[in-house]
């Protein structure tokens, strides 16, 4: 195996990073072959989005069916490599619709600028000569956005962290209103403008100027009923029951939360939106008084199990990639959000979906027979069943109870010999 070192890979063609990595990794003409195949994105249009192209990634886009928000219907695109996670949204969904679908609310799109500030004589009268001149931050941090400010959006508060640690340092949380934006750009350069102004305030020096991907103040909330009559009683008290343990296990919290960002990811992964922004908002609010789960289960007044979410939410509908991908562009057209806060009610909605189908299959017969079931699909592809093939493979293995590569190729063989 060569050197992975190569100076200048960024300025090098697509076919000449190619050669280079065939090279390396010894590919054949046939994995060539499948890297020049690109798709509705095309290399050019790759090459201009990431560095050091050399090819585009397919996924399985699904729709998730059945959704009712805010009495409005949607289909919900999603793409992801995981099966089960579009069908178990679209079955909640089925199942919420029954009692009226869901309910969703966002809070006003207000997220946080930060600025570290160190090297400070008093934390504290350093605070106090930032609170007294706030507005003058605000309105200064408000000139870099004309469109925000147009729109009586843009930079609002100023609230000072006091950190008396060993390393004291004060941390200054600037919040702007970024409408339908994700709003990092507006933000980051909110922070490094007025950056100078609060040394001068201060005396103190200013290091990192960055958003925070924790937004407390931008959140989404959804609820929905699920009828006692479709789930039953039992899975209802197994749910309740599994959502207790989640409250007070931090290990069941995670993998709960990961159940609820399925959905959420996949549908930012569809769209072509920062789902890695995402899950660390989602996993930092679930810890900011302890971790636990981002949904919530008790019963109503008639024995329906009543399910609630809370969670941060921060996804533009105006710049980002969504524009530059044409299926992303689709997908949101398919979607059909008129702005930030609707699109962050359904993630919250696509969130609350996941959870509940996976809790409900958890709590029933567990999620082992579909996952089964899945495993021999996958199998069986790699064991080499053509598409009218698969079927028939995974019957027959699961059938004989040995779900293996080995049990594959041999039921193909077999299928073959008639
Ligand atoms: C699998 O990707 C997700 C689940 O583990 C979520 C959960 O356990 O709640 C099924």
């Amino acid at each position: 195996m060569g050197s992975s070192e190569s100076s200048g890979f960024y300025k090098k063609s697509v076919e000449e990073r190619l050669e280079f990595v065939k090279n390396f990794a010894s590919l054949s003409d046939d994995d060539m072959k499948i890297l020049r195949m690109t798709g509705s994105l095309g290399i050019d249009r790759a090459d201009r989005i990431i560095e050091n192209v050399i090819s585009t990634i397919e996924l399985p886009m699904g729709i998730a069916v059945n959704f009712l928000i805010n009495g409005k219907d949607y289909l919900i695109p999603m793409a992801v490599e995981e099966p089960s996670i579009v069908a178990a949204s679209s079955n909640a969904a089925k199942v919420a619709r029954v009692k009226g679908g869901f309910s969703a609310y966002s809070t006003d799109p207000v997220i946080i600028g930060e600025i570290q500030i160190v090297g400070l004589k008093s934390l504290f009268q350093a605070k106090m000569n930032i609170l007294l001149n706030k507005k003058k931050l605000i309105e200064m941090a408000n000139t870099r956005s004309q469109t925000l400010s147009a729109m009586n959006a843009g930079a609002k508060d100023i609230e000072i962290m006091v950190y008396e640690t060993p390393y004291p340092m004060i941390v200054l949380h600037i919040m702007v209103d970024v409408r339908d934006a994700m709003g990092a750009n507006t933000v980051d350069s909110m922070c490094e403008y007025i950056a100078p102004e609060i040394e001068a305030l201060t005396g103190g020096r200013v290091n990192l100027r960055i958003l925070s991907n924790l937004t407390k103040y931008r959140v989404s909330y959804a609820s929905a009923v699920f009828s006692r009559e479709i789930i039953g009683d039992q899975v209802i008290d197994n749910i309740i029951e599994a959502d207790k343990m989640a409250r007070i296990d931090i290990y069941r919290a995670a993998t709960n939360n990961k159940g609820i960002m399925n959905g959420i990811d996949a549908v930012l992964l569809a769209t072509m939106n920062d789902w890695r922004s995402a899950e660390a908002n989602a996993h930092a609010y679930a810890a900011m008084s302890g971790y636990g789960p981002l949904a919530r289960y008790e019963k109503d007044a008639y024995g329906n199990l009543a399910g609630y979410i809370e969670i941060p939410v921060s996804v533009g509908t105006v710049g980002g990639t969504t524009r530059s991908v044409d299926k992303a562009g689709i997908a949101m057209k398919i979607l059909g959000v008129k702005g930030s806060e609707e699109f962050s009610q359904v993630l919250a909605a696509v969130g609350l979906a996941q959870n509940f189908s996976a809790l409900r299959a958890l709590a029933g017969e567990g999620i082992q027979r579909g996952h089964m079931e899945l495993h021999a699909r996958n199998l069986a592809m790699s064991a080499g069943a053509s598409v009218s093939e698969v079927d028939r493979v995974v019957e027959k293995m699961i059938e004989s109870g040995e779900i293996s590569l080995t049990s594959a190729k041999k039921i193909i063989g077999e299928i073959r010999a008639g």
